[in-house]
């Protein structure tokens, strides 16, 4: 953790203003910043009667909760600790027998462009069924189960069959290496693996069950008894008798009814890995009432979701995006929802727009690193531009996963939006389950990078070192001040870990650190997220540690000595990772340096995955180190941006690498 720099405090000066048309406010659920301010000041007169509130209207409980908020242990902190539900019946019982039975419940569009549709009571059926052949394999309340799964209908339908037997999943993203799933696997105790022999992304078939294989290969495994395989594709694949099934044989002979298991409030509903600051990337474990009842409640205020909406959030299922607005919320919502299996510039990247005009969807939601490059590619080819679409349907547009810059806002609210759809940019982590900081489409003014305001009920703060307010217009460090249903409950297997990182001493030990820099406004006091102020970079939304890359680099003991890695900003990717290594032999240059920095993007992404393989690596003869050794990272990330050094480099032992640090490869 360290003090924002100087560069983060400088305000951005941003003047214009989109308050919400009349028509919009009117037909809100949230309508007018007086209806959010009055929720606001319900929380803040009786804060757990405010939550007991909506704990009990958006979900059904198998036996009511009588305690709201429990603190004598914080900062593990415990909500609605004595109800007992389950979330696939809060996401899928509760609708059979009203109108949302036969609605449709997922839109799917595979890869390839066909459509596939079910609704409600055929999604009940098809998770029913599959948590039956769970419970045949022995899965109980309590089990780990690794997911590692496309885009699919089947992913939502894993997660759910899990949920229903109370069985705590753990999703992993398609994109992460086998020494990751590995890594997971060992970490979360898996007893059973659900994948798919392929998935299809961009016309190309890419193998899934062989990564799994490759894990489970490299040892200390024994937890898993048996792989479940989707046959996405006709491709054969490796199968070993008596641990790994096909879908179709696991549910042959199970029946489409499978009584919910009710679990306590508190009972983890899943397990995320997200990356920290240190190598070993944390699992952040969630908790299943708190979770789901916000899950829902923001699909109601941030998306102010209407029966008629079909709602599409482009995050994957290995995301969190992915699990509280694909997996959980939009079900619980009793939502449409549209589920994409490709990528948006197959078969062209006009792909998102035409599929927009398709489905007639409402609600979008994606992430600013996507409207970056299909603004690039709009500009290249006006064939792809989203004016070639009918987006009429559209009536509100959301984003997620990293700042957006105000070109990329105005950019989204005007070609995309049609300057009818406000832009909500939606702030939130991984450990927060749901959103945070957002604008409401039918109450809050919009100011384009700007995530605007603490919903109701959240106590966002700015914060100096030691937990003192910061007064609006300096930057400072985000914090919440009082527990909410839907953070984080632990990092599995290392509370020490929680506390450290998110509940620091200095702090008082129960305010939530974020790890963002952040700006309130001197005007209105709205929130801008300045990026993070630890070790953890953000490319394309995906978190990313440097110490996890440096391990992964140092990794490879036949070539590399020493690395260090750090972000640097990128016009489409938000952060671009930078690696500067230190050979074992003498610092190569021209076409070596090439080829070996190809060797060490490639040894990246089997280490962690593609997602993390560097963009930029240079070689030096060493780091640039203080005497006392540590490496000053400030010049390296001035290094990396191309800026002239203008740090005090006197304390350094061996200026002349800088110019060699210079030199990409
Ligand atoms: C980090 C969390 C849950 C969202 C998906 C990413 C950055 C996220 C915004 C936003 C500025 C944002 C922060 C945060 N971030 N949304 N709207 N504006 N920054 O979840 O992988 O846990 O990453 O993403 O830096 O700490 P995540």
């Amino acid at each position: 953790m360290s003090a924002p720099s100087s560069a983060i405090e400088s305000t951005l000066v941003e003047n214009r203003v989109f308050p919400p048309s009349e028509a919009a406010v009117k037909a809100a659920r949230i309508s007018g910043m007086a209806a959010y301010e009055a929720l606001c000041a319900e929380a803040a007169a009786d804060y757990e009667g405010f939550w007991a509130r909506l704990g009990r209207e958006h979900l059904q409980w198998t036996k009511p909760f009588t305690q709201t908020l429990d603190e004598s242990e914080a900062p593990f902190y415990h909500w609605y600790a004595d109800g007992e539900l389950n979330a696939s019946a809060n996401c899928l019982d509760r609708h059979i027998g009203t109108a949302v039975e036969n609605k449709t419940a997922i839109i799917f569009e595979a890869d390839d462009g066909s459509v596939t549709r079910v609704t409600y009571k055929e999604l009940l059926g098809r998770v029913s069924r599959f948590a039956n052949a769970l419970k045949a394999l022995g899965v109980v309340k309590g089990d780990r189960v690794l997911i590692y799964m496309p885009m699919t209908i089947e992913g939502v339908v894993a997660m759910q069959a899990c949920a229903r037997l109370g069985a705590i999943h753990s999703v992993v993203f398609g994109g992460f290496s086998a020494k990751a799933v590995h890594e997971r696997v060992i970490d979360v105790g898996a007893s059973v693996i659900i994948t798919a022999n392929a998935q299809l992304r961009g016309g190309k078939e890419l193998p899934l069950k062989n990564i799994i294989d490759e894990a489970l290969a490299m040892g200390n495994c024994d937890s898993v008894r048996n792989v479940l395989v989707y046959e996405r594709t006709k491709t054969a694949c490796n199968m070993v008798a008596g641990r790994d099934l096909t879908f179709s044989q696991a549910m042959e002979a199970q029946s489409d009814r499978c009584e919910p298991v009710a679990v306590g409030a508190e009972h983890p509903l899943f397990i995320l890995y997200t990356s920290g600051s240190t190598g070993k990337p944390k699992g952040v474990q969630h908790s299943t009432a708190g979770y789901l009842m916000w899950a829902k409640v923001t699909m109601e205020w941030t998306f102010d979701i209407q029966p008629s909406d079909v709602f599409w959030c482009t995050a994957d299922i290995g995301w969190i995006t992915g699990h509280t607005y694909v997996t959980y919320g939009p079900l619980a919502a009793g939502a449409t929802q549209i589920i994409f299996e490709g990528i948006p510039t197959y078969p062209n990247a006009g792909r998102f727009w035409q599929m927009i005009e398709r489905h007639k969807c409402t609600v979008f939601y994606t992430a600013p690193t996507a409207i970056r490059s299909l603004i690039k590619a709009a500009e290249a080819d006006p064939a792809v531009h989203p004016a070639r679409s009918d987006l009429s349907s559209l009536r509100i547009l959301g984003s997620v996963g990293e700042p957006i810059n105000p070109e990329a806002w105005m950019w989204y609210y005007k070609n995309v939006g049609g300057e009818r759809c406000p832009v909500i940019d939606t702030f939130w982590q991984t450990e927060n389950g749901g959103h945070v900081i957002t604008p409401l489409p039918g109450a809050t003014p919009l100011v384009p990078g700007s995530c605007t305001l603490p919903l109701p009920g959240i106590m966002a703060a700015i914060v100096d070192e030691t937990g003192n307010d910061i007064p609006n217009g300096s930057g400072g460090m985000l914090v919440i001040k009082r527990p909410w249903p839907s953070m984080i409950r632990t990092i599995w297997g290392d509370p020490e870990r929680f506390k450290k990182s998110y509940f620091p001493d200095e702090m008082g030990g129960k305010t939530y650190l974020a790890g963002d820099g952040a700006v309130r406004s001197a005007d209105r006091g709205y929130f801008r997220i300045t990026g993070r102020i630890d070790d953890v970079l953000n490319v394309s939304g995906h978190r990313m540690g440097t110490m996890e890359i440096e391990s992964a680099l140092v990794a490879k003991t036949d070539l590399v000595a020493e690395a260090a890695v750090v972000g640097r900003p990128d016009d489409v990717t938000g952060e671009a990772i930078c690696a500067f290594v230190v050979l074992k032999r003498s610092r190569p240059t021209g076409e070596e340096a090439k080829q070996i920095a190809k060797e060490l993007r490639d040894w990246v992404a089997k280490e962690i995955g593609p997602i993390a393989k560097p963009k930029d690596i240079r070689f030096g003869d060493n780091l640039p180190k203080t005497r006392s050794g540590k490496i000053m990272r400030r010049l390296l990330r001035s290094i990396a941006k191309g800026e002239a050094i203008t740090q005090d480099t006197s304390t350094l032992e061996n200026p002349a690498i800088l110019d060699q640090l210079a030199e990409t490869n």
